[in-house]
């Protein structure tokens, strides 16, 4: 069988692509476990700073395979292990960025919300539209969304189907840029994973985890967490080189140590 996601490499970044045109990249276990396999392969391989996840065809994905759900039973859904793949891409320690172009829908936008950085095209849309066929977000939509958007757009897009387009999308902070005219997703999100890529690894590792750990912890101790990261990556080379090169007026040469 081909692969269902592609791998591309560029200069300090990947880029994953989803690579099912013909179900509008609609996520089944054999692409889930393909996914997560390259996301690992990208976060051993040191030359790797930032990852852009994208979708081939017309849309990112329109969601979960439908035809895969309907005939998966309750307890395979249970322990096939589908779902905690979800937590394995979430555990990724590198930046992902989704460039979406067209559908994120059901699966696809609740993969869009583990990454970190979401950027789309102006034919973008955004939903979680579960409830249309009887079922409900089951990848982490009905928890992340809530944290973006609030609670009563995404009672809307879960409850009510609402979709939001890219400039919506924008407004309520689920997307950071949307292109301009002629600009292509894939280039936007190129330009976010290059200037990653020139910054420190240790640094945007360590500031990843620390903005995530204001999704789960009480303000002080997140701000006690920062404290301690702040003091250990005092500990790091690339810190020294950072501020050497600054005071040379030269490029640093990170090493990620
Ligand atoms: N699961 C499985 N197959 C899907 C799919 C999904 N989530 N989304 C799209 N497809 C398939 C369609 O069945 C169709 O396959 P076919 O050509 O063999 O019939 C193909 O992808 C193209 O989809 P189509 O509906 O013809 O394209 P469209 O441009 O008219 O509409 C969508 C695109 C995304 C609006 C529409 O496909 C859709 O609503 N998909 C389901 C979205 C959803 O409910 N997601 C949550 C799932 S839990």
């Amino acid at each position: 069988m081909s692969p269902l996601v592609r791998r591309a490499s560029y200069d300090g970044f990947a880029q994953i692509v989803l690579d099912r045109p013909d179900k509008r990249n609609a996520l089944n276990a054999e692409m889930l476990t393909e996914l997560v396999a390259t996301l690992r392969e990208c976060e051993a391989d040191p030359a790797v700073r930032a990852i852009v996840i994208s979708g081939s065809g017309r849309g990112f994905a329109a969601g979960a395979d439908i035809g895969a759900l309907a005939s998966a039973n309750p307890i395979e859904l249970f322990t096939s292990g589908f779902s905690e793949n979800w937590d394995q891409v979430a555990a990724m320690t590198k930046p992902l960025i989704a460039a979406i172009s067209s559908y994120a829908l059901g699966g696809g936008l609740e993969l869009a919300l583990i990454c970190d950085i979401i950027v789309a095209d102006q034919t973008a849309l955004f939903g979680l539209p579960e409830a249309a066929i009887g079922t409900i977000p089951g990848a982490g939509g009905t928890q992340r969304l809530v944290r973006v958007v609030g609670k009563s757009m995404a009672m809307e897009m879960i409850l009510a189907g609402r979709r939001l387009t890219a400039e919506e999308a924008r407004r309520f902070g689920l997307v950071s840029s949307v292109t301009s005219d002629g600009q292509n997703v894939q280039d936007l999100a190129f330009e976010i994973a290059a200037r990653i890529a020139r910054a420190a690894p240790l640094a945007v590792k360590i500031a990843k985890a620390a903005v995530l750990a204001s999704f789960e912890t009480p303000l002080s101790a997140g701000i006690q967490y920062e404290r301690s990261l702040s003091a250990l990556i005092a500990a790091s080379e690339d810190r020294s080189e950072g501020m050497r090169a600054f005071a040379a007026k030269a490029q640093p040469n990170f090493t990620g140590r």
